[in-house]
C-alpha cells in the first residue's frame, strides 16, 4: 500500500509528529484529492493548546485545502480526475498529501484564474464571514441578509456595517461580502498600513487600531450601525460590539460568547458564528452557498486573501502556527505545500 507523510497531533495538548500513513482509495461516492495547498488558521494552534472539539487522537488537523481530483469512487458524476477544487472544513483533516471526501456536494471547482495557493486561503475564513452575514437568522446561523444566496444579493442601501479586525482573514471576506450586499458604509477597525488594501476590497471608512483602543471603540463611532462583525474575538471586542450596534441591529462574533454576565444582561442581538456547512441546521444554507462559490470567484465578488507560502512542506506547519499564535501574521494567510515535505 503506498504511503504519504501526515502531521499528527499525538494526544490532547501534545506535540505534532510527522508520520507515514496509507494513501486512501476513493470508496463509492467519494473522491480522492491530491492536496496542493493547505492554509493555516488560528483554530489549528487553538486545538493543540486548548484541546477542545477533538475526541480521537492521534489527530490530523487542518481545515482548508485546494487540490486536484486524483480518483473518483464508483457513482461519482460531479467530478473527474484532474479537476481543480477547493474544500471547506470537513471532519477529515488536511495536513497530509491526499484525502478522500465523504460529502462531495460541499466541494467546489475553482476557476483557472485562481491558483491552488489562493484557493486554500478561502474556506474557513470565507465561511465564517458568509455564514454570519447571509445565513438564516431564524435558525440562529447568521444575520439573515441573503439566506437563499440570491444573485444579486438583497441590497442594504443606506446601512452601515462595522468590521472589528478588518485586516483579519475573516474580516477581508466580511468587507467583500458587505460590498456585494450593498452596504453604503463599510467601516473597518484595522492598522493604518492595511487601509488602502481594505479600501480596494470595499471598505469605505476606517478607524486606526493604533489610535483607538478596542475597549473604547464605541466612543469613536457615530450614527446608526446595523451590523457589527467582530473578527478579533477577544472579550473586549465582544463587549464593545453590542455597544456600537443599533438597537434593531446585530452583533456577530467569530467566537463563543465570552462576555461577563453583566454585559450579556444588557444584550442586544448577539450571536457567535460557526464556520461549517455540516453542523445541524447549516446543511441547507451550505449547499445553496457552495453551489455559488465558483461564480463568486469567477466574477471576483470575493478575492482570495494575500498569502505567504511557508517553506518545508508539513514541517512548516508548526513554525507557521507559532507565528499565528504570537500575532506575527498581519493581513495575509500562511499556506503550506504538503507535497514538498522532505
Ligand atoms: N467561528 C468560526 O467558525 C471561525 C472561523 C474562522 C476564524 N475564526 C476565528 O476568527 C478569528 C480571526 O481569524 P483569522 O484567520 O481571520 O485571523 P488572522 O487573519 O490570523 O488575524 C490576524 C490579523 O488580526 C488583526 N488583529 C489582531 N488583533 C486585533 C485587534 N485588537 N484589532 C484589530 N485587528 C486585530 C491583525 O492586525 P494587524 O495587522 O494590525 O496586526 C492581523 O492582521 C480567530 O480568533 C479565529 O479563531 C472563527
Amino acid at each position: 500500500m503506498p504511503t504519504q507523510g501526515a502531521l499528527f497531533l499525538e494526544k490532547a495538548k501534545g506535540n505534532f509528529i510527522l508520520q507515514q500513513r496509507d494513501i486512501p482509495t476513493a470508496p463509492a461516492g467519494e473522491i480522492l484529492v491530491k492536496i496542493h495547498a493547505t492554509a493555516l488558521n488560528p483554530i489549528d494552534w487553538q486545538l493543540q493548546k486548548y484541546a477542545f472539539f477533538l475526541k480521537d487522537y492521534p489527530a490530523i488537523l487542518g481545515t482548508d485545502i485546494a487540490g486536484e481530483v486524483e480518483a473518483v469512487g464508483k457513482g461519482v458524476t460531479e467530478f473527474k480526475k484532474g479537476d481543480r477544487m477547493v474544500s471547506l472544513r470537513t471532519t477529515a483533516h488536511h495536513f497530509s498529501s491526499t484525502l478522500s471526501f465523504q460529502n462531495i456536494k460541499l466541494q467546489r471547482l475553482i476557476p483557472d484564474s485562481i491558483s491552488f495557493d489562493q484557493a486554500a486561503t478561502i474556506p474557513v475564513a470565507f465561511l465564517a464571514a458568509v455564514t454570519g452575514l447571509f445565513g438564516e437568522n431564524l435558525k440562529g446561523i447568521g444575520a439573515g441578509l441573503n439566506p437563499n444566496v440570491d444573485w444579486p444579493a438583497p441590497q442594504q442601501t443606506g446601512q452601515t456595517i462595522f468590521v472589528i479586525g478588518g485586516s483579519t482573514s475573516v474580516g477581508q471576506y466580511v468587507i467583500q461580502l458587505a460590498k456585494f450586499l450593498g452596504f453604503t458604509n463599510i467601516i473597518a477597525y484595522a492598522s493604518q498600513k492595511h487601509h488602502s488594501y481594505l479600501a480596494e476590497l470595499g471598505a469605505t471608512g476606517f478607524i486606526d487600531r493604533a489610535a483607538v483602543p478596542l475597549d473604547r471603540l464605541d466612543t469613536a463611532v457615530s450614527g446608526p450601525v446595523e451590523i457589527v462583525f467582530d473578527c478579533v474575538s477577544s472579550v473586549e471586542a465582544q463587549e464593545v460590539a453590542p455597544k456600537i450596534v443599533s438597537p434593531e441591529g446585530a452583533a456577530i462574533s467569530v467566537n463563543e460568547d465570552e462576555r461577563s454576565e453583566e454585559a450579556k444582561a444588557k444584550d442586544k442581538t448577539f450571536f457567535a458564528v460557526f464556520a461549517t456547512s455540516f453542523a445541524a441546521g447549516h446543511e441547507v444554507f451550505g449547499e445553496r452557498l457552495w453551489a455559488k462559490v465558483e461564480r463568486l470567484l469567477e466574477e471576483r465578488v470575493i478575492q482570495p486573501n494575500r498569502l505567504e507560502v511557508v517553506p518545508g512542506g508539513l514541517r512548516g506547519v508548526l513554525p507557521g502556527l507559532k507565528r499565528l499564535e504570537n500575532n506575527m501574521v498581519s493581513g495575509y494567510k500562511l499556506v503550506v505545500h504538503p507535497q514538498e515535505t522532505e
